[in-house]
């Protein structure tokens, strides 16, 4: 008789699934978790709007997402399906699952940083999705807030003010919005501390915060590009989705600490240098 093996790399943990593999956190999840029994599911692999694949696993990483943030004012519908629906398909496999959500769960009326027992109230379709999607996740999830996510791949803030700073040497950025941009990598490798934790919400964000234009300001030092930054307000740039004005999140209890946003963005500046 066949016999199969749970664990077959010894971590304790058996074989680990990770949803949304080819996104920023999902191509970090594999990197941190490297070495352990992995099958990383990318989007062609497993819609997540769609019932689960014949599969085993013993914990779900799940990195796959509607992450349009200004997209899902005009497609809700959608964007519920994946991060509610989609969240649902993966609680169904009935094993322990991190699910990742978002500061975008607050309104930013408070001037101090958002702590795990805040109540959420989103401002956004998106952030709508994102908290029916912490419901979704069920009783045995780690339900994982983070913020400004940015990685040396895909399309995020980082990049974006790269390639605009090099072609424009000017950049509008609104300065009136602060958060905590977390490298993925950095993300990646507090989740698996967390692991450790019991169930629940957890704040998972860079230490220290910073308004977008602060961002981009030393991401233009940082990378030694000659480029200025030009102060608007989010009025100003006129994006479909609301978001908070302030969205820094800290843990009252005790989750793992990340490094520094600077860390973190010269974390990816080397990698994307390399
Ligand atoms: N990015 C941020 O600033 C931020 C901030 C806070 C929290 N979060 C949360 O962190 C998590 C990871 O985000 P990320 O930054 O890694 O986003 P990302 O780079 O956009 O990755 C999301 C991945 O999910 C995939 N996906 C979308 N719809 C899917 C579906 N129906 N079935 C399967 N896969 C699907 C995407 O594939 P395609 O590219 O093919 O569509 C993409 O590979 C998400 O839960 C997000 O809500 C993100």
């Amino acid at each position: 008789m066949e016999h199969e093996i749970a664990d077959p790399v010894g971590t304790g943990r058996g074989r680990i699934l990770i949803t949304g593999a080819g996104g920023q956190l999902g191509r970090a999840l594999q990197e941190a978790f490297a070495g352990e029994d992995v099958v990383a599911l990318t989007r062609a692999d497993w819609d997540v709007t769609l019932p689960p694949p014949e599969l085993s696993p013993e914990l779900v990483l799940h990195a796959a997402a509607w992450t349009d943030v200004d997209g899902a004012e005009a497609d809700p519908q959608e964007a519920a399906a994946v991060n509610v629906g989609g969240t649902r398909h993966v609680a169904e496999l009935g094993v322990p699952l991190v699910y990742y959500s978002t500061d975008y769960v607050f309104d930013g009326t408070k001037s101090e940083p958002y702590v795990e027992s805040d109540p959420p109230s989103p401002l956004s379709a998106y952030g709508r999705t994102k908290l029916y999607g912490e419901g979704a996740a069920g009783e045995q999830a780690w339900t994982v807030r983070s913020s400004g996510i940015y990685a040396e791949n895909g399309s995020n803030f980082v990049r974006a003010m790269l390639h605009l700073g090099r072609e424009r040497g000017e950049v509008a950025v609104v300065a009136n919005q602060r958060s905590s941009p977390t490298y993925a990598g950095h993300l990646a490798a507090a989740t698996k501390e967390l692991l450790d934790r019991p169930y629940g919400v957890w704040h998972l964000a860079a230490a220290g915060d910073c308004t977008w234009a602060e961002f981009a300001e030393a991401i233009f030092e940082e990378a030694g590009v000659d480029a200025r930054v030009r102060r608007i307000t989010a009025a100003e740039l006129g994006r479909p989705a609301p978001r908070p004005a302030y969205s820094v999140l800290r843990s009252e209890k005790g989750a793992p600490e990340l490094p520094h946003w600077r860390d973190g963005l010269r974390a990816c500046l080397e990698r994307l240098a390399g």
